[in-house]
């Protein structure tokens, strides 16, 4: 269903509610539900900055009760001076955010001004080497012991008091103005961090399990023997009435083996970090062949684990942490975690193995059956006995998943993720998928053939007490206009609410994060 203009809303929605019906027809197999040219399209500068751009809902109707900014990042600039990056996750971070109010919706971008993008607009060419590979011009004696790392602010945008803070776990984060998202510099969040410390892109926003909300997150020191610095700040008012961005805890631990954690999920009592089997061999990076990222790598016949650390807050507080052995593969993110009695349980998005670009692959020519999808299991962790069990929850490749902010480390009836359109295989991410964790019942919504979405964010109504009342986010590359649309759902029924088309064409992006009015 094509219109003259070359789009129309996205009119493919699909229900699917037999929850054993999870091996694909033939023909879904079969062909893939996009044209490759159309993914790679969204790979390109974001080369506009835009100050309160009022929008309108080019179908459907914008809820009155949605009150609040949607906060998005992602790489902005792929591109200069004729050199592209090695992979998009090395593009400079650029902030969206299209706030919804009284007077209607508006949007504003700005990249953030960080000292690497500062030099680099300057220099009008690459100054600094990427982590995922991107190289200076010049090929290996240009990049030979060049282990500077560029703070490219590129993977989350969070809330945290009287700032926004835009992510990148190997460093500082950068704090940003809410209103205006002019970059107020690189922030040590009150002197809690040192310049340059490590801290992570995966805050996890605690709804209240202690009596008020808090951000708990963590920094990790990589090495034969890793430590991870656990924090916990006040993100409303915290308990004693310290104002929010207020470190309320933290405390420091130490385990044998390196560490790569992206991100980690909580419960009321525990924070539960993944640590893959995984081997980091600088040598390649220092010699400037790869980047740090191209550097890692499975380590064949060693076993991840389960570092879950007692938080502060909790029953636990002051305790040493448990360690238990996890099962094969590699996770990035996870869903959710909660605790039933002796266990807790956590889903995670697993792949077989650690999903690497190598020095020789265009990124935009990818061959996607090439890597392993990411698809989600939950893993049960007895803490009497130490072991681990886990099942697989879904066949279908997935990324970005969450459940209902208010059910974070609590056992929740739904998540939400993005989706390939295919039922098995390895596909860009095209549709949203409601998940009933229980049943296995299903939901989709679908943007293909020629949609592409971003991570989904579930916004509960305000006052709604159903787990899945509300509506949830996403932000699509549209191939057909060459430009970014944001899609409005039920969250309930995965109906489409609203589309409105941006004035901005935004690469594939990474992690945002909704904030009510
Ligand atoms: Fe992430």
């Amino acid at each position: 269903m094509t219109s003259v203009a070359g789009w129309l809303p996205y009119p493919s929605m699909s229900l699917a509610t037999d929850p054993s019906s999870t091996s694909p027809s033939p023909q879904v197999m079969a062909r893939p539900a996009y044209d490759r040219s159309d993914w790679a399209s969204a790979f390109r500068n974001v080369t506009l900055e835009l100050t309160d751009e009022p929008l309108k809902a080019r179908s459907g109707a914008i809820p009155a009760e949605l009150q609040g900014t949607l906060y998005r990042n992602g790489p902005g600039r792929l591109e200069r001076g004729g050199h592209w990056v090695h992979h998009p996750f090395d593009g400079d971070g650029m902030v969206t955010a299209v706030s919804f109010g009284a007077k209607g919706v508006t949007l504003s971008n700005r990249f953030v001004r960080t000292e690497g993008w500062l030099a680099e607009e300057k220099a009008g060419k690459p100054l600094y080497r990427g982590v995922f590979g991107t190289q200076k011009p010049g090929g290996p004696l240009a990049n030979v012991l060049d282990v500077r790392l560029k703070n490219i602010a590129n993977t989350h945008v969070v809330r945290l008091g009287d700032q926004l803070l835009a992510l990148w776990e190997a460093s500082s984060p950068h704090a940003l103005d809410p209103h205006t998202l002019e970059t107020r510099g690189l922030s040590l969040l009150d002197g809690v961090l040192k310049p340059g410390e490590a801290f992570s892109a995966h805050p996890r926003f605690d709804p209240g399990h202690h009596g008020s909300e808090r951000m708990v997150t963590f920094g990790v020191k990589s090495g034969p023997r890793s430590t991870i610095r656990l924090m916990e700040f006040a993100s409303g008012e915290g308990p004693g009435g310290e104002p929010p961005g207020t470190l309320l805890s933290e405390r420091s631990d130490s385990f044998n083996g390196f560490a790569f954690l992206h991100d980690f999920a909580i419960t009321p009592n525990w924070a539960v970090f993944l640590q893959n089997a995984i081997a980091f061999n600088p040598l390649p990076f220092a010699l400037g062949l790869k980047g740090a990222a191209q550097c890692l790598a499975s380590k064949p016949g060693s076993q991840g684990q389960f570092w879950l650390i007692p938080r502060d807050s909790g029953a636990f507080a002051g305790q040493p942490p448990r360690v238990v052995p996890a099962p094969e593969g590699f996770v990035f993110h996870h869903l959710n975690a909660w605790e039933e009695g002796q266990t807790v349980v956590v889903e995670s998005i697993y792949y077989a193995d650690f999903p690497s670009i190598g020095p020789d692959t265009d990124f935009r020519r990818v061959d996607f059956d090439l890597i392993p999808e990411g698809l989600l299991e939950r893993c049960t962790i007895d803490l009497a006995s130490g072991t681990a069990r886990s099942e697989r929850l879904s066949e279908r490749c997935c990324e970005f998943a969450m459940v209902n902010p208010r059910r974070e480390g609590l056992n929740s009836h739904y998540a939400w993720m993005a989706v390939a359109e295919r039922e098995s295989g390895n596909d860009p991410l095209q549709a949203i998928k409601k998940l009933d964790l229980s049943s296995g019942e299903r939901r989709v919504w679908s943007a293909a053939p020629r949609g592409f979405v971003s991570e989904p964010l579930m916004v509960p109504r305000p006052g709604g007490t159903e787990e899945d009342d509300g509506w949830v986010l996403t932000v699509v590359w549209n191939g057909a206009r060459c430009a970014s649309d944001l899609v409005i759902l039920d969250a309930s029924t995965m109906g489409e609410v609203a589309v409105l088309e941006l004035p901005l064409a935004l690469p594939h992006g990474l992690h945002g994060s909704w904030v009510t009015a």
